[in-house]
């Protein structure tokens, strides 16, 4: 049995290509490392779901086109203050507000894949605000993507240098091959289900440790570090206790993740100038004896840092509390669901795979030896 489907190629794409042995991440056909740190959100979101890149008055009109659907409805608002009201965590936020994205409208994949590309960062900015108190503040149609949603996160318009900072990160994560997600979204498009239900699901799945929660928890380590003396022995009693250290190791990159390096590029060039520096340094220092003693545990597997280390890192520079890191990733991840959907309903058959069944066989039911269910009344 391929555990985990381990290895399994479940479809064929042309919008990302993981190469787990190499350690290279093809988006569209561009390098991450080329087409994260210096295109516009838009441009790649276009690229995702036109396949190409945009004209300058494509793009133009592209952002345009999502500038004029962050409003979010009265009913995405109010299930938001509901939700901020019984304390619910943002990840569990975003899950309850995303299929209100299709309420009133007909189902259209293009039209639903702009509603959500468009709302994810308004959802969850207006739900940092409304969990801290303060009041949501109005969708802006004339900022940038990545500038929009840092202004609906924090009120006030963002540096250039942040929004260029943020704009990389979403740009880095917006997809990546078929991981479980994305999968999970392709399952449920391929029943001709629609769009919103699809991302909807995706929510759900991205929210693991496992898959897109581990960014919070892998600052926690650090934090719990402090000074860089103490990196090798909180790393050793984890591991001794049996614990995983979130931001080491995946499921198919045998090397370090590229994306790691773009982020970790990126937030070097952030915290040179506008973070704190010493922590960048502490990062840098706990990642080297985590992939030390890594090594030297499972010298067999070999595990790298992953996405989510400088995640963690990059999104603590822009301000975001931890419990909004997964949300983030969604806000980027939502162009890859998106397009994966599209493509799925394009060329896509019913996915449908088998079991091999291990139960016994052979039982026979006998009504005496059944026990009778009786109902007081
Ligand atoms: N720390 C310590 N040990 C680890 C780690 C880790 N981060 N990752 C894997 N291992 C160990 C496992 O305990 C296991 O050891 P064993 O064989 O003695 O039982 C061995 O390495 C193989 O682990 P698997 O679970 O089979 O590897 P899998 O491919 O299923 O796991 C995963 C990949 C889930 C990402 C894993 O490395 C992990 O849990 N990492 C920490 C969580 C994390 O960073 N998640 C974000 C992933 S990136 C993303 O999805 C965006």
């Amino acid at each position: 049995m391929a555990d985990g489907l381990e290895g399994v190629v479940a479809t064929s794409t042309r919008l990302s290509e993981v190469d787990g042995d190499g350690g290279r991440l093809t988006l569209a056909g561009y390098a991450v490392e080329d087409l994260a740190p210096n295109a516009a959100f838009e441009e790649v979101a276009y690229l995702f779901l036109h396949g190409r890149l945009p004209a300058p008055e494509e793009h133009a009109r592209f952002a345009r086109d999502l500038g004029r659907r962050r409003t979010l409805t009265p009913a995405v608002t109010l299930v938001l203050q509901e939700a901020a009201a019984a304390q619910t965590p943002p990840m569990d936020a975003l899950r309850m507000a995303a299929p209100l994205l299709s309420l009133g409208r007909e189902e259209q994949p293009l039209e639903d894949a702009m509603n959500a590309i468009a709302a994810f960062p308004t959802i969850v900015g207006s739900y940092r605000r409304l969990r801290n108190g303060e009041a949501p503040v109005p969708a802006r149609a004339d900022l940038t993507h990545a500038a929009h949603y840092l202004h609906q996160l924090f009120g006030s318009e963002p540096s250039a240098e942040r929004a260029r900072a943020l704009e990389t990160y979403l740009n880095t994560v917006c997809d990546h091959g078929l991981n479980a997600s994305t999968f999970t979204a392709r399952v449920i498009v391929s029943t001709r289900s629609d769009l919103i239900s699809a991302i909807t699901g995706a929510v759900g799945a991205l929210k693991g440790p496992l898959h897109g929660g581990a960014p919070g928890p892998a600052l926690d380590m650090v934090f719990e570090i402090g000074t860089p003396e103490r990196a090798e022995a909180v790393i050793r009693a984890r591991l001794d206790r049996g614990e995983r250290l979130m931001g080491f190791g995946h499921r198919v990159y045998r090397v370090r993740d590229p994306r790691a390096d773009v982020l970790a590029k990126a937030a070097e060039q952030f915290y040179a100038r506008a973070g704190d520096r010493r922590l960048y340094d502490l990062a840098r220092r706990v990642e080297a004896t985590a992939l030390r003693l890594l090594r030297e545990r499972k010298p067999d597997r070999r595990l790298d840092t992953n996405v989510e280390f400088y995640t963690a890192l990059l999104l603590h520079g822009l301000d975001l509390p931890p419990a909004f890191f997964t949300p983030t990733f969604a806000v980027g991840r939502v162009v890859g669901w998106s397009a994966h959907c599209l493509e799925q309903l394009r060329d896509g058959r019913l996915i449908r795979p088998q079991s091999t069944y291990i139960g016994p066989s052979g039982l026979h039911y006998e009504r005496e030896a059944a026990t009778t269910l009786r109902v007081e009344t």
